[in-house]
Order: structure tokens, then sequence, then C-alpha cells
């Protein structure tokens, strides 16, 4: 583990229980446009990356088969309960895994999926060349995030700044020099949330 994912798994330690409280309503919007830009098919297999609590995982289809990878046990403890409480639908496994070194062959997912977590991690472009290099060619990464440049009212920044740095959030991530890093080709990028300070940006590997 490197010093930077562990004071990572240490922040998600603290907030575990309580993320889906500060979280997950306010965030939940972006979530649910994301699922309805993946486009999904029956049969095709979908790679979550910080899949944290599941917050998105109630809203997938069982046509697909879902795989959520988070590296902080407590998060996927909350992901695991989740589960229990909607059945423990078989189309959805969980595993602790780091998004900087995937554990996957090239090209194993039709689409691959990183919501509120690119800008949490200690080396987005790193991760960025990893969703790329397990993405099927024809398939899409699909990226939400908050990003630089968007005009955020003084409130709210006010509201985040005591999260952000618990929370390893950045603010200055750049969009465009991320996307041309990791090989990654925007096909559409929407604001999403309220305030719509967040971008839903579906991509193809290049
Ligand atoms: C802001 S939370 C987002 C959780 C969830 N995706 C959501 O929609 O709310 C960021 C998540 O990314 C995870 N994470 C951070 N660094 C990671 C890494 N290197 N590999 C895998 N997961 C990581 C954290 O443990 C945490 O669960």
């Amino acid at each position: 583990m490197t010093p930077e994912n562990a004071s990572v798994a240490r922040a998600y330690q603290r907030w575990s229980h309580v993320y889906d409280v500060a979280f997950g309503g306010v965030l939940q919007a972006g979530r649910r446009q994301a699922i309805r830009e993946m486009q999904l098919q029956p049969g095709q297999r979908v790679l979550e990356v910080g899949v944290g609590t599941g917050l998105t995982l109630p809203l997938y289809s069982p046509a697909q088969t879902i795989l959520g990878i988070d590296y902080s046990p407590p998060m996927l403890a909350q992901a695991q309960r989740r589960l229990a409480r909607m059945g423990h639908p078989p189309h959805v496994r969980l595993m602790r895994a780091d998004a900087a070194q995937l554990p996957f062959e090239d090209a194993s997912f039709d689409v691959v999926y990183a919501p509120y977590v690119i800008s949490v991690v200690p080396d987005p472009v790193k991760v960025g060349l990893e969703l790329r290099r397990v993405c099927r060619p024809a398939g899409r990464v699909v990226l939400l995030s908050h990003f630089q440049n968007e005009p955020t009212p003084a409130w709210f920044e006010r509201l985040l700044a005591p999260l952000a740095a618990p929370l390893g959030f950045k603010s200055d991530l750049l969009l465009s020099p991320l996307l041309a890093s990791s090989g990654l080709r925007p096909l559409s990028i929407q604001a999403v949330n309220v305030p719509p300070i967040w971008k839903l940006v579906v991509c193809a590997p290049r």
C-alpha cells in the first residue's frame, strides 16, 4: 500500500458510517444520469471503480453483470450490507482492489464506470490509464467527478472545504489534460447535480 493510498483508506474508514447521509442524496442525480448515459445492453459486463457503499448498485438492471471494486474495507462492508438488503442479487459482485493497479486482463469490461473517484485518488492519470486498459476497444469509460474550472458558488466551496482534505478530494483536477494523458476520447460531457458543478463524462478508449 502506498502512503497516499493508506491515507485515503484511513479517511474512508472514518467516513464509511456517515457517507450515505452526507453524500447519498446530494449526489444521486449524477449517479442516475450516469446509468442512463451508459445505455447498457443485456449481457454486458460493467466494472464500477470506487464502488464505495454501493449507492449506484440498486440502479443496475439484473440483465448486466456488475463488479464493484474499492480499496476501503469499511466502505465495501457497507456495500455488502446494501447487497444483503437487496437480497444478494446474483448479478452484482464486490471485491477489494486498487484502481491504480486493476487485477483484470486488458479489455475485460464493456463499461468502466468511476463515480466520484478520479478526484480522490493520489494519481488520477494512472487510474485513468487503468480504466482505459480494462475497457473493451468498443466500450465506454464513464467518469463522474468535479473538475476545476466549474464555476462553484462560494457558499458551496465553504461547505466542501472541511470535507475536501479528509476525503482526499482535489478541487483542482483539470478534465482535458486528464483525458489526453489517459488516452480517453470524450464523447459527451454534461453538468449534473445541484448545483451543477459535477461533470458526467462518457469516453471512448482511444
Ligand atoms: C467519494 S467516494 C465515492 C463512492 C461512490 N462511488 C459514490 O458514488 O458515492 C470515493 C471512493 O473511492 C474509493 N477509493 C479511493 N481510492 C481508491 C483506489 N485507489 N482504488 C479503489 N478505490 C478507491 C474510496 O475508498 C471511496 O469508497
